[in-house]
């Protein structure tokens, strides 16, 4: 008798629901079972009213501009590599860039695309919030929020938010639409799922660490006992940022705010 094989999974984006406007498209997913419930569903918004981003934060919408979708992913993962989702979501959407546009993006724990560096002086093209459900089966359901840039440039966004951010247009010097982006980010982030499932976690980690060149910097991290600064000595397997304070402690921050210092 051979080994029974687990069903298998749709591919992402084999179904997508477009919306002309929603508040989030975050927010709507997990507020629905019947989407929550299927792996690889896409919803994507022309606009977003209330678009969320990590920490409490605001993700400024420009109609018609962005790619903005949330796609479901029930990850056949232990739970802390699932994790790992989140970072890699960013690693797809680097990968994705480079083939559709040619670009060489930079990567910012956790999970921040950045252009035109170098390195961190580099502006934001695009933001992930990853939002986690546990289903009536005890399985992990992830959304996975992703937000890009496309269309326009810096200037079209509000004033206080124009110099930290950037386009995919004015990154490349032509016009890359969401409709380009979004097959490539589903099937770069597909990749991701695979290697997680199949090979763990090494070599998603290795990649990562090499497009953020963070090894070295100096970051303050936020720990039950204060802030801490010290010096980035990687990621951890679980993806979590690690540094070593000039008195030798290591510090280890598995979310919330980073402060690079340099
Ligand atoms: C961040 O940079 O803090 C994360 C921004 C995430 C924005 C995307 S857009 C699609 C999805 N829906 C949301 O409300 N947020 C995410």
């Amino acid at each position: 008798m051979g080994q029974r094989q687990p069903p298998t999974q749709a591919p992402l984006g084999q179904r997508r629901i477009h919306l002309a406007q929603v508040d989030s498209t975050n927010t709507l997913v997990l507020s629905r079972e019947d989407y929550l419930s299927e792996h690889g569903l896409v919803v994507s918004a022309e606009h977003q009213t209330g678009g969320r981003g990590r920490l409490g934060r605001v993700w400024a919408s420009r109609p018609g501009q962005q790619l903005q979708f949330s796609v479901v992913v029930h990850p056949r993962l232990p739970l802390a590599q699932a994790g790992l989702l989140s970072l890699g979501s960013g690693l797809a959407v680097a990968r994705a860039l480079e083939a559709v546009a040619g670009l060489a993006p930079e990567l910012k724990w956790p999970n921040d695309v950045l252009l035109n560096g170098p390195g961190f002086s580099g502006r934001k093209v695009c933001g992930i919030l990853c939002e986690g459900r546990t289903g009536p089966d005890a399985a992990q359901r992830l959304v996975i929020g992703i937000g890009l840039n496309c269309l326009g440039a810096a200037e079209d966004f509000p004033a206080e938010l124009r110099a930290r951010l950037t386009t995919v247009e004015a990154a490349a010097g032509r016009a890359v639409s969401p409709e380009e982006m979004l097959p490539a980010v589903l099937s770069a982030l597909q990749d991701v799922l695979a290697t997680l499932q199949q090979s763990g976690s090494q070599q998603i980690i290795s990649e990562w660490e090499r497009r953020a060149r963070h090894r070295e910097r100096r970051v303050r991290m936020q720990t039950a006992a204060g802030a801490r600064e010290g010096r980035v000595l990687g990621l951890t397997a679980e993806g979590h940022l690690e540094a070593l304070t000039d008195a030798g402690e290591r510090l280890v921050q598995s979310a919330g705010e980073t402060e690079w210092l340099d």
